[in-house]
């Protein structure tokens, strides 16, 4: 029978296994397909496999510390061999919204200091444009109305994430930043609308995870499907 999209997860997080190797330096991603491959991780690890990682949010390193996997803080020259994380959306070309978890931030820092970025996805995440998911950017508090007005600007409705069991309370990230959920409608230009979020002070970082990912596990049919851009 066809797999359930947390079946999927877990298919695609054992893939994504296979391209780890002894001593890798590995930079853990954030979310449901994250957590499966942290903790299919950790049970390799309990059996013998010899690698350190950093992760991507609070919530994945207290995961991976529980697990056993040995943890490296940042520091000068820090470069990560292999990123494994999930994504929001990704098109053809492995274009990635992510920030769907609020952990964009570390996460494009990590996966930028990587050698390769592997994304993780059940089968919902694959889109032929972006965009249909709304576009996280991370905020400095103070700057939320100058940042509000400029997203408007660009054509994008801003909505400013709240804690889900607590619809009165802002959502803040684990560097203490609002999260701005953008509906821009179709992405037609990712590239374009990168560099002009780039431009507007108060964003710290933005969704939009543009020629970073070399491959992505996704799942199609029940089986794991490697693509690449
Ligand atoms: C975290 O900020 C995101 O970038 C996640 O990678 C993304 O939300 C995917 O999460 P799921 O694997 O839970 O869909």
């Amino acid at each position: 029978g066809a797999l359930t999209l947390a079946q999927e997860k877990q298919v695609a997080a054992a893939a994504a296994l296979r391209w780890v190797r002894d001593g890798m330096l590995l930079g853990l991603g954030t979310g449901s397909t994250s957590a499966q491959f942290i903790i299919q991780l950790g049970a390799a690890v309990q059996n013998g496999l010899k690698v350190q990682g950093t992760a991507t949010s609070l919530a994945s390193e207290a995961l991976a510390r529980q697990l056993g996997i040995p943890l490296v803080a940042p520091r000068r020259g820090l470069r990560f061999d292999l990123a494994v994380d999930g994504a929001d959306e990704l098109d053809g070309q492995l274009r990635l919204i992510k920030g769907g978890g609020g952990a964009l931030l570390r996460e494009k820092l990590l996966e930028t200091a990587s050698n390769y970025l592997l994304v993780v996805a059940d089968s919902s995440k694959l889109v032929p444009v972006l965009g249909r998911f709304p576009l996280p950017l991370e905020v400095v508090p103070f700057a939320l109305p100058w940042v509000l007005d400029a997203v408007e600007a660009l054509g994008g409705a801003p909505v400013v994430r709240m804690i889900k069991d607590d619809p009165a309370a802002y959502y803040y990230s684990d560097q203490k930043n609002l999260i701005l959920d953008c509906h821009f409608g179709q992405i037609a230009d990712a590239e374009r609308l990168a560099t002009q979020l780039k431009t507007i002070p108060g964003i710290v970082e933005h969704g939009l995870f543009l020629g970073l990912a070399k491959a992505a596990v996704i799942v199609k049919d029940g089986a794991a499907l490697v693509l690449r851009p």
